[in-house]
């Protein structure tokens, strides 16, 4: 039977790219969409969800506005790095319809209560602190929680030592983490150490328009911002797609590798929003977190291609050598 799923996400250009994939995979069954503030502004987000649906022909899944700001943080956006729509200012169609009564946490409830489903979060925690304090069962039945988010050796992207996800709402993280604990479940942590080894290049971009037309115009068209902010940021040819990782993780595990530790959230400070490892115990506290160190690219984008492209992965011949020994960005 395909496993139930609901993503939580802030789209956002990576999240774009991640919801694509995980609609093209015939193991999962994406009951539902949450959308969180994060990247975009949560009207936006929830826009930019309905236009993503609508180019994967599955407007009949149901999309949830979920927190319109973070928990205890002033609202910061991350329209500079995905432009001024969201979606790499590509100005898709808008999309009619979709009734917005139901809110995001009430609907996660609802699912919750009526049976197995995981959560493949892709933005800010908020929605799940929330749910933590309105309806702590629905969130102890969520079966895997895989969070695109933090970091353990590899720098932050948004401060010396933050991730964005958990630096825009350090609150939420803090919850949700510091809940797994009390219940001696493991947050699988999906962070910049691995995602950052997930580079987008031009010749990928360039081979997936020669696999297919729509597909590889529709990817340009909201990359191509995303790719000019990190010439600009990093120095580098090519874009970090994060949260597709996540995706490709709940699918298949063996795509990357770590180890469970004990996490802890900085709210606070110079350090807000940084997660510390306890790698070494040095605390003894209970392994709240499964910290994800080591991926696997080739596996990572034969997985990504064959899904949106509808191949079979042994027909992508030209992918390893585009790959090459690349580990991304460290
Ligand atoms: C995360 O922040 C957002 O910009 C991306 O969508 C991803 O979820 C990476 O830090
Ligand atoms: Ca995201």
């Amino acid at each position: 039977m395909k496993k139930r799923v609901i993503i939580d996400c802030d789209p956002g250009i990576d999240d774009s790219l991640a919801l694509m994939m995980a609609l093209s995979s015939d193991a999962i069954d994406v009951i539902g969409i949450t959308i969180v503030c994060g990247n975009s502004p949560i009207d936006m987000g929830f826009e930019n969800a309905k236009k993503i649906l609508h180019h994967m022909g599955r407007l009949d899944i149901p999309i949830y506005k979920g927190a319109d700001r973070p928990l205890a943080k002033e609202y910061v956006n991350a329209l500079d790095t995905h432009g001024e729509d969201g979606l790499g200012e590509s100005f898709l169609e808008e999309i009619a319809g979709y009734d917005t009564h139901e809110q995001a946490v009430s609907f996660l409830a609802r699912i919750l209560h009526q049976g197995p489903c995981s959560v493949i979060a892709l933005g800010p925690l908020t929605n799940f602190a929330q749910l933590i304090q309105e309806d702590e069962k629905a969130f102890d039945a969520i079966e895997r929680l895989v969070s695109m988010g933090g970091t353990y050796r590899s720098h932050g992207n948004c401060s010396p030592v933050a991730e964005y996800n958990y630096w825009e709402d350090p609150e939420a993280a803090e919850i949700v983490y510091r809940h797994m604990e009390q219940t001696g479940k493991q947050i699988e942590m999906v962070g910049l150490d691995v995602t950052r080894q997930i580079v987008l290049t031009p010749d990928l971009l360039s081979y997936i328009e020669r696999l297919d037309e729509r597909q590889g115009a529709f990817i340009r068209k909201i990359t191509k911002f995303y790719f000019d902010f990190h010439w600009s940021q990093e120095h580098l040819i090519g874009c970090v797609i994060n949260d597709p990782l996540a995706v490709a993780y709940f699918l298949d595990p063996a795509v990357c590798a770590g180890f469970s530790s004990h996490v802890d959230l900085v709210t606070d400070g110079p350090a807000r929003g940084q997660t510390i490892v306890d790698a070494f115990d040095f605390y003894h506290r209970s392994h709240n977190a499964y910290v994800l160190t080591k991926c696997d690219p080739l596996a990572f984008f034969q997985m990504f291609l064959a899904l949106i492209l509808h191949k079979e992965k042994e027909s992508l011949d030209l992918l390893e050598n585009l790959i090459g020994d690349r580990k991304g960005i460290s």
